[in-house]
């Protein structure tokens, strides 16, 4: 079956930004000079997605306004004809159709995917993170989707995180069947370095048949009462139908500063527009060489 829904669950309470987080989502702060949720959607309109759902939640509506139309401001860009910023204040939701439904409660990103269950029907459907970039010369929930349509079975991303970060993640290991594709066998959520089964993180791209709802509705809450999606893509892979995707391109964790900080200077410095201007910047910050000491025996 085609994928063409993708779910942007977004009704997190975004505590490591916090202040910030009190008055504006996260998904709607700046990388460079667009809301990081537009990288996002962006990314799935490339792959060819044709609807996306956000779950979404009290506070988050300037999100949902991101992507409508702006009468009085597409009219006064008009008027002082200044064309090439009317493109891009109308071109954020040309490309697909937003529909939004409300989690009430923050019980979990599993929880989030359930909520979106009486629209997404019995289509399998794919599912990007509003808080997680992948900058990539082909959209990697594009790649994703190529891997589902063969097999259909569910992908999940994955990276090589470093040993010492293994308790960031859910962590994968399982069979190579190529390059790119693991046969996962074994999904550890958060593992000290020391018992983790591989040193592949799963991130935030995920697409999987309409099958994953009845597990999330059989997925006893967790810790702080959560429903995990982890918990449920473990139930597929004990199944054996998982499949790991080590995708190729750049991805960074917008939900917290430094990561954002981060996604902003990537852009920056692959800008063609910025990259100077921000290579002349970045010399504020460049640190006096540190002198380097003789060896006892040059002396
Ligand atoms: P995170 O754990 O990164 O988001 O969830 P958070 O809970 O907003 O962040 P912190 O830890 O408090 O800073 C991953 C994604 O799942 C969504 C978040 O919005 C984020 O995009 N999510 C999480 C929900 O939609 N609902 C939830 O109940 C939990």
């Amino acid at each position: 079956m085609r994928v063409r829904t993708a779910v942007i669950p977004v009704a997190g309470l975004g505590t490591r930004f916090l202040p910030a987080t009190k008055s504006v989502p996260k998904e709607m702060l700046p990388v460079l000079d667009r809301p990081c949720v537009d990288y996002i959607v962006r990314e799935a309109a490339d792959a060819g997605i044709e609807r996306i759902i956000f779950v979404t939640a009290r506070g988050k509506d300037a999100m949902v306004d991101y992507f409508d139309s702006s009468p009085a401001l597409e009219a006064h860009l008009k008027e002082h004809e200044k064309f090439d910023l009317l493109e891009k204040v109308v071109e954020a939701g040309r490309r697909v159709d937003v529909i939004t439904i409300r989690q009430r409660k923050a019980l979990g990103l599993g929880h989030a995917i359930l909520t979106a269950k009486p629209i997404v029907g019995d289509e399998p459907f794919a599912i990007l993170l509003g808080d997680d970039i992948v900058f990539a010369e082909k959209p990697v929930i594009g790649e994703m989707i190529k891997v589902f349509e063969k097999q259909q079975e569910a992908v999940v991303a994955i990276m090589e995180v470093p040993n010492e970060h293994t308790q960031r993640y859910g962590i994968c290991a399982g069979k190579w069947e190529n390059k790119q594709e693991m046969r996962v066998k074994q999904m550890v959520e958060k593992p000290h370095p020391k018992v983790a089964p591989s040193n592949f993180g799963i991130v935030g791209r995920y697409v999987v048949p309409a099958e994953i709802f009845a597990l999330l509705e059989d997925t006893p809450p967790g810790k702080g009462g959560e429903i995990q999606l982890t918990d449920a893509l473990h139930m597929l892979a004990r199944m054996n139908k998982v499949v790991g995707f080590k995708f190729e391109g750049k991805r960074v964790d917008t939900g917290n500063a430094l990561g954002l900080l981060h996604a902003s200077m990537y852009q920056a410095f692959h800008r063609p527009d910025m990259r100077d201007a921000f290579l002349e910047l970045l010399k504020e910050f460049q640190l006096p060489p540190t002198p380097v000491k003789q060896k006892s025996a040059d002396k």
